[in-house]
C-alpha cells in the first residue's frame, strides 16, 4: 500500500499587482457579467479569455427555465473560442462572479464541468492556459488546467488498455 499526495501551488495577489494586459482581460471578465442571465441562480458571472495572438473574448452564464440547458460563463467563451479561433491557443482566462450587484469577496472557482473543458483546451493547444479567479478583494492564479483537475480523465485515459 502506498500513501500518494497531489499537491497544488498557485499565487493570491491583488489585482494591482498583476501585468497591466491580465487586469484589463479581468476588467473585460467584470464587464462581461452585465450580460449574464442568470435569473434562477441571481449569480451572475463573467468570463475573458485571452488569445495567443492578443485577442480578448468574452462570456458569460446563460441560464434556462430547463435548469439543466444553463451554460457557465467559462465554456460559453471557451466553445466560442474553439468554434472560431481554432488555431489561436487560449493563453489566459479571468472568471469573476456577481451576487445582488456586488463581486463575491472570494475568488470564484470553476466548477467540475468547466474544469474538463478548460483541460481539453489545454491539451489540444499543447500549450498552458493560466487561470484567474477573481474576487472583489484578492486573485488566485492558477498556473495550468490540469492544475485543477488532479487524477484526470482524459483522451488518454479514455484509450487506456
Ligand atoms: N457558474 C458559472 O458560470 N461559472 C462557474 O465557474 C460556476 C457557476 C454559473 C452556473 C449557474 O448559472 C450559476 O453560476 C450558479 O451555479
Amino acid at each position: 500500500m502506498t500513501e500518494k499526495k497531489i499537491t497544488t501551488t498557485y499565487i493570491e495577489c491583488r489585482i494591482e499587482e498583476l501585468p497591466s494586459p491580465i487586469q484589463a482581460l479581468i476588467n473585460a471578465a467584470k464587464e462581461s457579467v452585465k450580460n449574464s442571465y442568470a435569473p434562477y441562480s441571481h449569480f451572475n458571472v463573467g468570463a475573458a479569455l485571452q488569445l495567443n495572438d492578443g485577442t480578448v473574448l468574452t462570456g458569460n452564464n446563460q441560464e434556462n427555465a430547463s435548469y439543466p440547458c444553463g451554460t457557465c460563463a467559462e465554456r460559453n467563451v471557451l466553445n466560442y473560442a474553439r468554434a472560431n479561433y481554432p488555431r489561436q491557443a487560449v493563453t489566459d482566462l479571468a472568471i469573476i462572479a456577481a451576487e445582488k450587484g456586488h463581486y463575491t469577496k472570494n475568488p470564484l472557482p470553476p466548477c467540475g464541468l468547466c474544469r474538463q473543458a478548460l483541460l481539453e483546451t489545454e491539451q489540444v493547444q499543447k500549450q498552458t492556459l493560466r487561470l484567474y479567479l477573481c474576487g472583489a478583494e484578492k486573485v488566485w492564479v492558477i498556473p495550468s488546467a490540469a492544475s485543477l483537475l488532479p487524477l484526470q480523465f482524459d483522451a488518454e485515459a479514455l484509450h487506456a488498455e
